[in-house]
């Protein structure tokens, strides 16, 4: 049932704020200021490396937590794309862990490479979202998703439910490592806990990104740009918009621009850079800077200060609410998701159910 909304997708956009705090109420008790993982009796003190491998969305989830792991529990961490995995001859020793992400837990790529390394000897976490799925049987600690099911072939609110658990499982792993002081936890619970409330910010941006859309809509090709953590958001924001929209996207490190795409600028190539103010924000600008040099036509995606800083001469700005960099990628995905939806129903197309394409890719 889509009550109010006219497409399953926009339904479940507009459901973060509830997913999302549904999700983290599983992984945080915030009267004692604690993130507690529902896998009480495992300890995470001995795990030395970490290998997360998912597909699309769920995969871009990953990436974004490959920065938590590192920046928190100073543990390496690998990140493959689930159908490469397994063909690279991955080093698997012992004290692994292995992080599945998967919001149907059915995808046979993913699937695959947890077999493989649970074969190999690998402690296997899957992040999921479906309870009952194959993913969340063979897994050794389930850690879910708690979005409700999702029918929009597009992700959304599972991917934002995802870095919930994500952000809570680095926090947790750096506590068992001994690298996070009970006052750095809570103020962690506090940061994380503003999530939801974050999220209905920035859906209250939705009639904006509407009007915006046209400007868009009519592009051949969109390039999105993003640094650190906004990096993958960049990513996700290309797959989401090539996939409903059926425009040419694509997502890259901003400071990667100035090695190739840069060539594709010119005033008929929307340009979406994805920049919270704080420690990147300059460096990001001045990318930008660069592509409206170039005649390049920009859509800033910041909050007041940012735009305040860098918004003149944009093509389009959008503005989120200040919230602290951990949450900021929850966040930020919010108009990435708008946006495309918008372009999408701007062109008319089967917004829920895209052409070739399924919920579920259940082949390799
Ligand atoms: O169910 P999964 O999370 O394993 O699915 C992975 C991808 O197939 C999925 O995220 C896909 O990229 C979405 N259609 C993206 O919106």
């Amino acid at each position: 049932d889509k009550g109010n909304h006219r497409h399953f997708m926009q339904k479940e956009i507009f459901e973060q704020p509830i997913v999302v705090a549904q999700t983290l109420r599983s992984y945080l008790q915030r009267l004692e200021g604690q993130i507690v993982l529902p896998i009480p009796e495992f300890d995470l003190s001995g795990i030395r490396r970490v290998t997360i491998v998912a597909c699309g969305t769920s995969y871009y989830a990953g990436m974004v937590a490959k920065y938590w792991f590192e920046q928190f529990a100073r543990v390496p961490v690998d990140i493959d794309v689930a159908s490469e995995f397994r063909y690279r001859a991955p080093v698997m020793e012992p004290g692994g862990l292995m992080i599945v992400i998967s919001q149907s837990g059915e995808t046979a790529d993913t699937l695959a490479a947890l077999r493989h390394a649970k074969a190999e000897g690998q402690t296997i976490a899957a992040v999921v979202n479906v309870p009952t799925s194959t993913m969340a049987r063979e897994a050794d600690l389930l850690l879910p998703t708690h979005a409700g099911p999702e029918i929009g072939v597009a992700s959304t609110k599972a991917f934002t439910c995802q870095l919930s658990v994500l952000a809570a499982l680095a926090a947790n792993l750096a506590k068992a490592k001994g690298r996070l002081s009970a006052e750095e936890e809570r103020a962690l619970v506090r940061h994380l806990a503003e999530a939801p409330a974050a999220i209905n910010g920035a859906l209250a941006y939705d009639e904006a990104i509407e009007a915006m859309a046209p400007l868009i809509a009519g592009a051949r090709d969109v390039l999105y740009l993003g640094r650190g953590t906004d990096y993958p958001l960049a990513l996700e924001g290309a797959l989401k918009l090539k996939e409903i929209s059926y425009i040419h996207a694509e997502g890259y490190a901003a400071g990667e621009m100035k090695h190739g795409p840069i060539a594709l600028i010119d005033d008929a190539v929307p340009v979406i850079v994805i920049a919270p103010s704080g420690p990147l924000f300059e460096k990001t600008v001045s990318n930008m800077q660069e592509v409206q040099a170039r005649g390049g036509k920009v859509v800033l995606i910041s909050d007041y200060d940012g735009i305040e800083a860098a918004g003149e001469g944009c093509l389009a700005t959008i503005t989120m609410p200040k919230v602290h960099p951990l949450i900021a990628p929850i966040v930020y995905a919010v108009p990435v998701q708008l946006l495309a939806y918008h372009v999408a129903v701007a062109k008319g197309t089967d917004v829920d159910q895209p052409r070739n394409l399924a919920k579920s890719v259940t082949v390799e």
